[in-house]
């Protein structure tokens, strides 16, 4: 399966994503965990991503797609993957169809995570990430680690992510609303797209994407 992750900042992608791809067994790339590694190795591309992840902007079309590309080529997606945070605007998306039909593949589904403002920013302000995998993800209040800052999983630090900020996050959701909003209509004139609340226990969404899935 080919499926795209999308929904606002804080919606719960990197969380959903993290058991969608156990159990459809397809690798979860996301772009932002992406540029964060490249960030923390300090490699030349995460150099001139930082910028525009600080100020919460997207970082430009000519280095993600490339990073993306290069990331689904990888021998573990060749049957499949979850995109989480990719495509992000409309010529991300027209990108990701050009890359695929050369291939001879297309996407299976579009998975909207719904959810309201006040909702993401009270999730997005008591996240925490642990500074080995940007995958082991927590919550403050909603998904507590047993020991606090401390990762339950791998026992590392638990941290804040820079762009958590109100005023970053303020951005990202202007960002969001402006950039990649459009792309919902496209796919749901692609036949794509299926809507899921967001809302409740992160059991029950992943039930309600995995049977949103199935149709
Ligand atoms: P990215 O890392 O993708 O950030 P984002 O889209 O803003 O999304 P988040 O990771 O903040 O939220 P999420 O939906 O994954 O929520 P999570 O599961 O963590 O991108 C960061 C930046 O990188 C961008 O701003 C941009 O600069 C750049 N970038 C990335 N991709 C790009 C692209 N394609 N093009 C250009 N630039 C790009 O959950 C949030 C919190 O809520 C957690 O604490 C979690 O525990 C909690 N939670 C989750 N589900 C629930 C639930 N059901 N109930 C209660 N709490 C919950
Ligand atoms: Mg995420």
């Amino acid at each position: 399966m080919r499926i795209v992750l999308v929904g606002p900042p804080g919606a719960g992608k990197g969380t959903q994503a993290a058991y969608l791809a156990k159990n459809l067994a397809i690798p979860h790339i996301s772009t932002g965990d992406l540029f964060r590694a490249n960030i923390s190795q300090g490699t030349e591309l995460g150099k001139r991503a930082k910028a525009y992840m600080d100020a919460g902007d997207l970082v430009p079309d000519e280095i993600t797609i490339g990073m993306a590309k290069d990331r689904m080529e990888q021998p573990d997606a060749e049957n499949g993957f979850l995109l989480d945070g990719f495509p992000r605007n409309v010529s991300q998306a027209e990108a990701l169809d050009v890359m695929l039909k050369a291939e001879g593949m297309k996407l299976d589904a579009v998975l909207d995570l719904e959810v309201e403002e006040d909702e993401v920013v009270k999730r997005i302000a008591g996240r925490r990430l642990c500074r080995n995998e940007d995958k082991h993800v927590f919550h403050v209040a909603y998904a507590p680690p047993k020991t606090e800052g401390v990762c339950d999983i791998c026992g590392g630090e638990l941290y804040q992510r820079g762009d958590d900020s109100e005023e970053t996050v303020r951005r990202r959701l202007e960002v969001y609303h402006t950039q990649t909003e459009p792309i919902i209509d496209y796919y749901k004139a692609q036949g794509l797209l299926v809507t899921i609340s967001a809302l409740g226990k992160v059991d029950d969404v992943t039930r309600r994407a995995m049977e949103a899935l199935k149709k």
